[in-house]
């Protein structure tokens, strides 16, 4: 007669069976890599808040990029740092925005990586909301249906400039259904849609905005962002969402939000990815630097978390590092 406990531990004994009854798996066809684009020539700016991470200029995005497809890296997601912010975030859907430039250099090139962008206007605006602003007095409110229009144009102008998939992060009511229709309306019907669908307004973000150079300038996020505490509304959202025709939804922040993760794959029926943030990173870096935290460990234990939640896809700044592990 043997105890629960000796039955289980005897498939840990050979590492070899341990491996082989592992239920959870990372590898490469999981990952996206985030990366920082900026205006200039031979740049490589460090971020500080994000170890490891750089704005790059367009030529410096073209060599990470060929280094990434060695270590085996299959899809990268782009950041925008424009020349200049305007209120209307106008260099968002310029054809020689930063963003459509590096997407032309990406595709000079043939290469199976699949380039996707963030599409989202806090980067371009000089106020640093996802939206259009208006404004009485000191209160202030982000526009919803005049930034759909906006959004819609920048989803255009990427895929025109090269990109394989459109990612819509700014949380306003429609987006989805707004860009769907605009892509369709240019011809690129076969071009999917991944949407920041549950994307909760969090304190994780916040060396991505320095990164990125986009913090509002005043007030919050809160007013489009989702509320922390909330689980059912997460599900409406992704609902909506499919609804207007995403092709692959994500929840973030990640590992705060396991649960969701969780959620969403049980309830929906399609591919799901969740955003591993900035602070995310930040925080095991820094730990990490003060000797508290082995980072490899740390990094293939989340990464892994993430699977075992439900996620079919991880946005996260180690993709290349984690590869690069294991090759
Ligand atoms: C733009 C956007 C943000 C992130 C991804 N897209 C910032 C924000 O909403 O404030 C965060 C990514 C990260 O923190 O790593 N809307
Ligand atoms: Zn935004």
């Amino acid at each position: 007669m043997s105890f629960p406990i000796q039955r289980l531990r005897r498939l840990r004994m050979h590492s070899t069976l341990r491996k082989m009854v592992q239920e959870s798996h990372v590898t490469a066809a999981d990952l996206i890599m985030p990366l920082f684009v900026r205006p200039g020539e031979g740049e490589r700016r460090p971020i500080v808040s994000m170890p490891g991470m750089f704005q790059l200029s367009v030529d410096e995005l073209v060599k990470e990029v060929n280094e990434l497809e060695q270590t085996g890296v299959m899809a990268i997601i782009l950041f925008g740092i424009p020349e200049h912010k305007d209120p209307a975030g106008s260099e968002g859907y310029a054809e020689d925005g930063v963003i459509q430039r590096a997407l032309r250099a990406l595709r000079e090139k043939s290469r199976d990586t699949v380039l996707i962008t963030d599409v989202c206007l806090c980067e371009y605006t000089d106020h640093g909301h996802c939206g259009l602003v208006e404004q009485e007095g000191d209160k202030f409110e982000v526009a919803n249906d005049p930034t759909l229009e906006l959004l819609a144009r920048m989803a255009v102008s990427h895929v025109q400039a090269g990109a394989d998939m459109v990612a819509p992060s700014d949380m306003m009511d429609g987006r989805i259904g707004a860009v769907r229709e605009a892509l369709d309306a240019e011809g690129f019907d076969h071009t999917p849609i991944m949407a920041y669908s549950a994307k909760y307004e969090s304190g994780f973000y916040g060396p991505f905005r320095d990164a990125a150079e986009s913090p509002p300038q005043f007030g919050d996020r809160s007013t489009y962002q989702m509320p922390h505490p909330n689980s059912d509304e997460a599900m409406r959202e992704i609902a909506l969402d499919i609804d207007e025709g995403a092709d692959i939804v994500m929840v973030k922040p990640a590992l705060a939000y396991l649960d969701i993760i969780r959620r969403a794959k049980q309830e929906f029926n399609v591919p799901l990815a969740c955003f591993s943030v900035s602070g995310e990173y930040a925080m095991v870096k820094a730990a990490v630097e003060k000797g508290w935290l082995d980072e490899r460990r740390i990094v293939e234990e989340t990464l892994t978390a993430f699977k075992r939640a439900g996620a079919d896809l991880i946005l996260t700044y180690w993709a290349g590092q984690f590869l690069r592990w294991n090759s």
